[in-house]
């Protein structure tokens, strides 16, 4: 346990030591075997560069650009290329933000923001769409509507349906994270532009892949600004840009279309405080190790890096294809591998997977969706893919001669029912009191059978057990 506050001041080097002793108890984040939260290139330096860009500019503050203009020529800078890769003209205009979820959050208040007379603003979304639209409608009081998708894909003609009056923008994704596959774009904006919608694309998690996907020939359809109707996407270079953790870009069509994103607020004695994003202030540090990552790779080295992106997608789909016991269940057309059960229990593979040290993200069944795998892919795998073909075949049999987690038959439980006393309970009875997450076969199994809102109450309650103050 560390304490951060200690009687007297410790030495730097140990306090590193201490941290990096802390780390070591984490997933790898290189080395090709975690396919969730990280995205690794694989590239020599890469991470000794952020990291001293970092510290260049780590203490200069966002919130103000007239005082800090290094900033603002950064922003400006990673603004404008991903406009240039995504579609955008000279009318392009957009803001850096700290990721993926803020892009969304400040998409939707945008587009509320532009309608005052709407007073119940609504928000269209294909059911795959990230959690992150949930969240923004939540924050900002939008109704979401939640359209049902048809073969894993946005379906045109049932958003179309969903468009109402007080729908101030739809949305769709470019590529979905749970399976990776590209809604049709130009149909929906064609419709969102003749309703007189704002349309959003989230392309947080493939926009930096998916253009250059395209490029290597891969047959995936128009997608970003280029297409008449987009009027904002978002892609985050914490992801397939392979910067560090921090950094994602909003563009809007026109400058117009991005204004009702700021607040603005000058009725008190202090500084007038204009933010475009949600923070005010903000640390120069990782908006400048994503220019320093964009710059050292250059676009040719995005486009190799697609590539062996590319080619380990290849391998890990035709392994799973390979394994009796599983099925691809998305066509991997991206960066994304989705496998579903074809006879082995998915949560005994993944912590089959797991004891050989290949750490994947299951998902559990959603509406008619059955659970599944989801891997991320980068280019770090295409060094490791070969060898996970190997070990999926072997984790399969071996989760195949476990069988399936059984589960104890268990009280009926409601949300209302969970109180801090029975996580603890609950925590312990299936082993995860002492930190130990290795074994998640029976948890997933149990969240996989709660409902939604059940799943979220227990997990609400178990993150908030693991949140505690050190105290000494
Ligand atoms: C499609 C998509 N949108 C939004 C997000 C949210 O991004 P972040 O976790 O950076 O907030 C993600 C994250 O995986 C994503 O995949």
């Amino acid at each position: 346990m560390i304490d951060a506050l200690p009687e007297k001041g410790v030495a730097g080097e140990q306090v590193l030591a201490e941290l990096r002793e802390l780390r070591g108890g984490d997933l790898p984040t290189h080395g090709g075997r975690l396919f969730a939260y990280v995205y690794d290139p694989a590239v020599d330096g890469l991470d000794e560069l952020a990291r001293a860009a970092y510290a260049v500019s780590a203490q200069v503050n966002g919130l103000d650009p007239t005082a800090f203009p290094s900033l603002l020529a950064m922003e400006n800078a990673l603004v404008g290329a991903a406009a240039r890769l995504l579609g955008g003209d000279r009318e392009t205009v957009g803001s850096v933000t700290s990721g993926g979820t803020e892009s969304l959050i400040l998409a939707v208040k945008a587009a509320r923001d532009a309608n005052p007379r709407i007073t119940n603003p609504r928000l269209v979304v294909p059911s795959t769409a990230h959690a992150a639209f949930a969240k923004a409608a939540h924050y900002l009081r939008v109704e979401l509507d939640v359209v049902p998708v048809h073969d894993l894909l946005a379906d045109p003609p049932a958003m179309a349906a969903a468009i109402g009056p007080d729908t101030v923008l739809v949305a769709a994704s470019a590529p979905s994270y749970a399976h990776g596959v590209v809604d049709p774009v130009p149909e929906i904006a064609a419709i969102a532009a003749e309703r007189g919608v704002r349309f959003h694309v989230d392309a947080c998690f493939g926009g930096w892949v998916l253009p250059y996907l395209r490029r290597l020939g891969v047959d995936l359809p128009a997608f970003d600004l280029s297409v008449p109707g987009v009027t904002s996407i978002s892609v985050d270079l914490h992801k397939y840009a392979y910067a560090p953790k921090g950094v994602s870009v909003l563009l809007h069509r026109n400058e117009e279309l991005r204004l009702p994103q700021y607040f603005a607020y000058a009725g008190w004695p202090g500084y007038t405080m204009i933010n475009p994003v949600i923070s005010s202030t903000r640390s120069g540090g990782p908006i400048a190790a994503a220019v320093a990552t964009l710059r050292s790779i250059g676009d040719a080295g995005y486009l190799d890096l697609a590539a062996k992106t590319r080619e380990a997608v290849s391998i890990l789909a035709d392994a799973v294809t390979a394994t009796d016991g599983v099925r691809l269940y998305a066509p991997a057309e991206t960066s994304v591998v989705c496998l579903a059960s074809d006879g082995v229990d998915l949560f005994v593979l993944a912590d089959e997977l797991a004891a050989r040290g290949w750490h994947t993200q299951p998902q559990m069944a959603y509406a008619d969706l059955p659970p599944t795998i989801h891997l991320t892919v980068t280019a770090s795998v295409r060094a490791t893919a070969p060898q996970f073909a190997a070990d999926l075949t072997a984790a399969a049999e071996a989760a195949r001669a476990r069988g399936p987690i059984e589960l104890p038959p268990l009280p009926p439980l409601t949300p209302e029912m969970i109180t801090p006393a029975l996580i603890a309970e609950l925590a312990e009875g299936l082993g995860l009191g002492g930190g130990d997450f290795s074994q998640m076969a029976a948890v997933n199994s149990l969240l996989n059978a709660a409902p939604p809102a059940l799943r979220e109450a227990l997990l609400t309650g178990f993150l908030s057990l693991l949140q505690r103050p050190v105290t000494q």
